[in-house]
């Protein structure tokens, strides 16, 4: 078969799902996995999903959503919150812009949508199975960029569209990270990602891109400086409805690549198009410097591998050992500039390690307990990203107003300086503190309790708030308005399995 693709994948190799835009197709989504997983008998540890989730429980929900009348549907979610379902995969997602944005606005700090369907926050960081993940939600808009949170479900003219748009302060949070990104998801592409493409290749398939690329503004902007800032391995996208991807490049003040980013942007969510994609990544410490190995063992492009992958797992590979004394190499690495030129380019040019040929190997692989035949999904907050979010709480801006963070994005200002240096000062105290990092899975059952009605919040927001000592600045102008009303919010209120359904 030609176009098979033979791929080895190391047991210290992490196993995961990427989709792009959901747009509540959860059962599309989830059966490829679980087909794919049953076929290879392998099991994903977790999926990503980039923006436009849908998580849409019921009518009141869906009019919190900006979306033309004619998708203005209920769709996979509700069945994952009232429990008849269960995700069978830990989701994370972020927002796009098309969310139930009511739902993502009590849950601003990330916290579980349904049973095993975490939200990752208007901002955030979180460690999954050795990787760590970080995204932001929403989309660029270059008016409300500078404005701070003020929209109050449900929503008034103009606040259903405001409320995705992502603000300057959530970049401003990013911007402060100084420890190693694995993964990078938000909704948008950065802007940079068209100055890595093949262009007429790109055009080709989206025409109506041209324009924005010659202008460099398809995406956002601010996604491009926080990318080279933060030097991700591996960049998640959706919004453009297109399976593309392209490798960037860091470079230097002498124009030498110093990192890569592996850029992946996935499809709608359709049958035969590139929506999601399964690939092995290999811990940080085991890669080569700059080296991408992202190695895809699914895709649902069936342009990009008719036949599909063949997987084969590789446990004993040789490559692993030279990968562990190549990683210590580089950290004791005096190589010079020319030399890690030459490197970058090998490594940019290796796609996937080769599989072994013997096909008796192979059998004998199946024999033995896999590493990917059970989950391992624990998900932990992040200590790095807790104490970014303290130390930048004071600065949370509320109001219609206009705030500008340049001073303390930017690392040559003064502003920026101050806020790594009292990043590091709570990081220090909450290490001190040995907080429980573990975010414990919430069952289906608890979702209908977690809206406090004394307090007029989501209860997982509160534990959030509270655990690091903030206030409740940003929900403030909801819980005004809610405590004007008397009834909790729709959503939480358990429908009746007794009723009988008018369409009987
Ligand atoms: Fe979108």
């Amino acid at each position: 078969m030609e176009d098979l693709q033979i791929l080895s994948v190391k047991d210290s190799d992490k196993l995961i799902a990427v989709c792009g835009c959901t747009h509540g197709e959860l059962e599309l989504i989830y059966s490829q996995i679980t087909e794919w997983e049953t076929q290879n008998n392998y099991k994903v540890s977790f999926l990503i999903c980039c923006g436009d989730f849908e998580c849409v429980r019921d009518e009141f929900d869906l009019a919190c959503m900006s979306v033309p009348d004619k998708y203005k549907k209920i769709k996979d979610f509700q069945r994952y919150y009232d429990g008849t379902k269960i995700a069978p995969i830990l989701t994370i997602f972020i927002g796009g812009n098309h969310e139930a944005m009511n739902y993502l606005k009590d849950l601003y700090y990330g916290g579980w949508v349904a049973e095993n369907i975490y939200f990752l926050g208007y901002s955030g960081i979180i460690n999954v199975n050795g990787l760590r993940i970080a995204g932001v939600s929403g989309i660029h808009n270059r008016s409300d960029w500078s404005k701070g949170y003020y929209e109050v479900y449900p929503f008034q003219y103009g606040e259903l569209k405001s409320s995705f748009h992502t603000r300057q302060y959530e970049i401003m949070k990013l911007a402060l990270v100084k420890d190693p990104i694995d993964i990078f998801v938000s909704h948008d592409w950065p802007t940079l990602v068209g100055d890595w493409s093949d262009v007429r290749a790109l055009t080709r398939i989206k025409p109506y891109f041209k324009k924005d690329l010659q202008s460099r503004s398809l995406g956002s902007p601010h996604l491009s400086a926080l990318c080279d800032m933060i030097q991700p391995r591996y960049w998640f996208s959706a919004h453009l409805h297109i399976h593309w991807e392209v490798t960037i490049e860091h470079k230097d003040l002498y124009g030498e690549t110093t990192a890569v980013t592996k850029f992946l942007s996935l499809d709608k969510p359709i049958r035969g198009r590139g929506f999601l994609d399964i690939m092995g990544l290999t811990p940080r410490d085991k890669i080569k410097f700059c080296e991408d190995n992202m190695k895809r063992v699914y895709s649902s492009m069936r342009r990009f591998c008719p036949q599909g992958f063949q997987v084969v797992h590789d446990e004993e590979s040789e490559s692993d050992a030279d990968m562990e004394s190549s990683s210590e190499e580089s950290k004791n690495s005096t190589t010079e500039p020319e030399e890690i030129k030459e490197e970058v380019k090998d490594s940019l040019k290796s796609e996937v390690s080769p599989a072994p040929e013997s096909t008796t190997q192979v059998e004998n692989e199946e024999e033995k307990e896999s590493p990917f035949s059970k989950r391992d999904d624990q998900i932990s907050m992040d200590l790095e990203w807790l104490s970014i979010v303290k130390i930048t709480h004071p600065l949370m801006p509320i109001g219609k107003g206009r705030f500008n963070f340049d001073e303390y994005v930017h690392p040559l200002q003064e502003g920026h300086h101050k806020l790594i240096l009292e990043k590091e000062e709570v990081y220090k105290e909450l290490k001190d503190k040995n907080l429980d990092l573990n975010i414990p899975k919430l069952k289906n059952e608890s979702l209908y309790t977690q809206w406090d009605a004394e307090k007029c919040m989501n209860k997982q927001s509160q534990a959030y708030i509270e655990m690091l000592d903030l206030d409740s600045t940003f929900f403030q102008a909801q819980i005004t308005s809610m405590q004007k009303t008397v009834v909790p919010p729709p959503s939480f209120t358990k429908p009746d399995n007794n009723e009988i359904s008018l369409d009987l």
